[in-house]
């Protein structure tokens, strides 16, 4: 067993009286001291997998591993885990150093030493100074910050955090984020993180689990993920996507809107079905005649540092652009993208199959 695997799950299921699968067949590893995200939408199951690493509740099938020992049966209170809930469950009657030193209280712990835990951990949040603090006297930030410093002074092997941003305004939420990150990397421990948001998931982690109806989509690392993703969902649900039908001719070209492009896939069936993406930012608008594609241009949106821009092709077809120029609202204009632009997807491929057809490109080598 690879020693810095810390959790392992093995064809887990978890099902609730005669209902659905609610996890169906999910197998993982997470290594010891990286940043992951389970990132999907509400319902997916990413809190159903949190409450099992935890051990709020037991698998219906498979196993769960922690250090290469199965722990099905083995309560919360004996798990090297610690949970930071959604609205971080603090108590309100308790200050900030009696909300931190709750834990250790409980474990019976000298007062001198809960004193210097409690001390320490604080410090590490940034809340030297607070421990007299009433929680209804701390701020959204604060009150999280407490909450990771009552999950880290136990010293747990793993921190799983459940949606703890989900409830601050953009502007803390993207502070929260730094420091988060910023926390585990001077910490050193694994934090399992969910989210809905895929901003943020990319933002943050070494690697996202993106999960949907019980299943694992992909695993990978955040621009594995965008730039490979294996179907619709995945390609849909992270970043923004121009998905169209298209069928594979050979190796390396394919067909949509009618037409053949020259791409870098390889591995299909002759003439197999796929479905292609393109990402807005790789599509760049020339003059009708240049262009691959010949579009015209329906809205345009200024976002800051780009233009997003929505376009019609001939057959019908929506296609979006994110382009630093401006374009002209019912002008025809070209779009022109490299054969490394398009990725196509391969209706059905399991993560398994998508990693071995990928592995056949490295063998034959990329152009350029
Ligand atoms: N105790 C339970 N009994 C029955 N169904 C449950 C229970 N807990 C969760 N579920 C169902 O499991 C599915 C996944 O829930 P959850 O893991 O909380 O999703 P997420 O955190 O991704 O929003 C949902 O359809 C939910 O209704
Ligand atoms: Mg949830």
């Amino acid at each position: 067993m690879d020693s810095n695997i810390i959790i392992r799950f093995e064809h887990v299921t978890k099902q609730y009286d005669d209902d659905p699968a609610v996890l169906d067949d999910v197998s993982f590893e997470i290594e010891r001291g990286k940043f992951y995200t389970l990132l999907g939408p509400s319902g997916c199951g990413k809190t159903t997998i949190l409450r099992l690493i935890a051990g709020f509740t037991g698998p219906t099938n498979g196993n769960i591993y922690f250090n290469g020992k199965i722990v099905n049966d083995v309560p919360a209170d004996r798990r090297q885990v610690n949970t930071v809930f959604q609205d971080y469950a603090l108590f309100p009657h308790l200050n900030v150093y009696e909300n931190v030193a709750f834990g250790l209280r409980i474990k019976k712990m000298k007062q001198a030493a809960i004193d210097q835990k409690v001390k320490e951990a604080l410090k590490f949040v940034n809340l030297e100074g607070y421990e007299n603090r009433e929680i209804s006297e701390m701020s959204g930030g604060q009150r999280q910050r407490v909450a990771i410093a009552r999950a880290i002074v136990n010293e747990p092997e793993v921190i799983l955090l459940d949606e703890p941003l989900s409830a601050l305004d953009l502007k803390l939420r993207t502070e929260m984020q730094y420091e988060l990150r910023e926390l585990q990397r001077r910490l050193g421990i694994t934090f399992i993180f969910v989210t809905h948001d895929q901003e943020e998931a990319l933002a943050m982690s070494d690697e996202i689990f993106v999960i949907n109806n019980g299943k694992i989509q992909q695993s990978g690392t955040p621009t594995d993920i965008y730039d490979e993703p294996i179907n619709r969902f995945v390609a849909d649900f992270i970043g923004e996507s121009n998905i169209l039908p298209g069928k594979m001719i050979r190796d390396c070209l394919v067909e949509f809107n009618g037409r053949q492009f020259e791409c870098v896939d390889r591995g299909f069936d002759k003439n197999e079905p796929v479905e292609i993406v393109i990402r807005p930012e790789d599509l760049e608008m020339t003059s009708p005649e240049k262009g691959k594609l010949k579009v015209r241009v329906d809205t345009q949106l200024f976002r800051g540092v780009h233009y997003e821009i929505c376009c019609y092709d001939e057959e019908g077809n929506e296609w979006l652009v994110h382009s630093t120029k401006k374009a002209k609202v019912g002008e025809w204009v070209g779009l022109h993208f490299d054969p490394e632009a398009i990725h196509v997807m391969r209706f059905g491929e399991t993560e398994e199959e998508f990693d071995k057809r990928l592995e056949t490109y490295e063998e034959v080598g990329h152009e350029n």
